[in-house]
């Protein structure tokens, strides 16, 4: 199998390093539009290899795309990120653009790849691919709900004072202030959270989920890199190795959860083709209604994507 991520700034250099830490493939393709950076980073990963004893090659590349032909899997993290005082839908116009332009190229150079779109706004920036590429669905989604479900779960340990890897839980919804954490499917090995924290202190850990982009935007000035770069690492990772996990990702619709032609945040079997498959679970009136809403956030960004 081989892996390109394009875009070597925060979120994708951290993302070809948690690759590479993970030791699936021989080589992951390292690819930026600024000269020199990706091959830098690329040049300090490999010299990491020994002192971490990983054996994966780390090759930097400036806009090369035929050195990322034929690649399994691709991650999209190039783009611009938040900076404070800014949202997500902020970033449409430049990044589409960008989006669109990279989306081209894997498509001509690795016609059967996976992408994983991370680029934000993130649920326009995936339809955004799909639409360049015309590739089938399964093939084409992005990383934001591992992201957001991490960001849950970790404010949860804190508060229960717990493990972080016994808390399960899932959430859906578009990559923005209106994404849908779902209490009713929040598990701490196998005990319902309802049984262990109050409504009240669920509620702010529900909150600040919500914007939890946003408060490190505010403390560093730009996004957040660790989290994102492992998450789509760990998407990359279920694709590598089959292992059919159950994950929320920005997954295409056509007539899942009611709704047809758009891109949302929904629980996916994640799998060597891609998505394997979008489960339904059941929803109460009140998350139904949260996800409507949800999505129609992430409908009114389309147009500016949609010629
Ligand atoms: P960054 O500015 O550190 O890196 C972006 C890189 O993209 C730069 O190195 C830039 O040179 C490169 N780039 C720009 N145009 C390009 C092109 N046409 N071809 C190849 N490379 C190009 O930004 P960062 O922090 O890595 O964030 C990247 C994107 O990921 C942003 O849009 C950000 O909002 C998004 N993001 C999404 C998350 C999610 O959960 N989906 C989480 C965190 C960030
Ligand atoms: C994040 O959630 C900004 O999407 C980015 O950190």
């Amino acid at each position: 199998m081989k892996v390109t991520v394009v875009g070597a700034g925060n979120v994708g250099a951290t993302c070809a390093y948690a690759i590479a830490e993970k030791d699936l493939v021989n080589e992951v393709i390292l690819l930026d539009i600024k000269e020199g950076l990706a091959e830098g980073k690329a040049l300090d990963m490999w010299q990491t290899a020994p002192v971490r004893s990983y054996g994966t090659y780390i090759k930097g590349v400036s806009n090369d795309y035929a050195a990322s032909a034929g690649s399994d899997v691709v991650v999209i993290t190039s783009g611009v990120p938040r900076k404070p005082g800014m949202s997500r839908d902020d970033l449409i116009s430049i990044n589409a653009g960008i989006v669109h332009d990279v989306a081209g190229n894997v498509a001509r150079y690795s016609p059967d790849a996976k992408i994983i779109v991370v680029s934000n706004p993130l649920d326009a920036m995936c339809y955004r691919a799909y639409l360049t590429t015309r590739f089938p669905s399964s093939r084409v989604f992005g990383m934001a709900g591992v992201l957001d479900a991490a960001r849950y779960v970790a404010f949860l340990a804190e508060a229960l004072a717990v493990a972080p890897g016994d808390i399960h839980a899932m959430l859906l919804g578009g990559h923005g202030d209106t994404m849908v954490p779902l209490p009713r499917y929040t598990t701490v090995s196998g005990i319902p959270v309802s049984q262990l924290i109050d409504r009240q202190r669920l509620d702010a850990i529900i909150e600040r989920t919500r914007s939890g982009g946003g408060e490190i935007v505010k403390l560093v000035g730009t996004s957040a890199w660790y989290a994102p770069g492992n998450a789509a690492a760990l998407m990359v990772e279920a694709i590598v190795r089959d292992q059919r996990r159950v994950v929320p990702a920005c997954a295409y619709l056509d007539g899942e959860y009611g709704m047809k032609n758009i891109y949302l945040g929904v629980p996916v079997v994640l799998g060597r083709n891609g998505i394997e498959r979008v489960i339904e679970i059941h929803l109460d009136d009140e998350e139904r209604e949260l996800l409507a809403r949800s999505a129609d956030a992430v409908r009114s960004t389309l147009d500016a994507i949609v010629p």
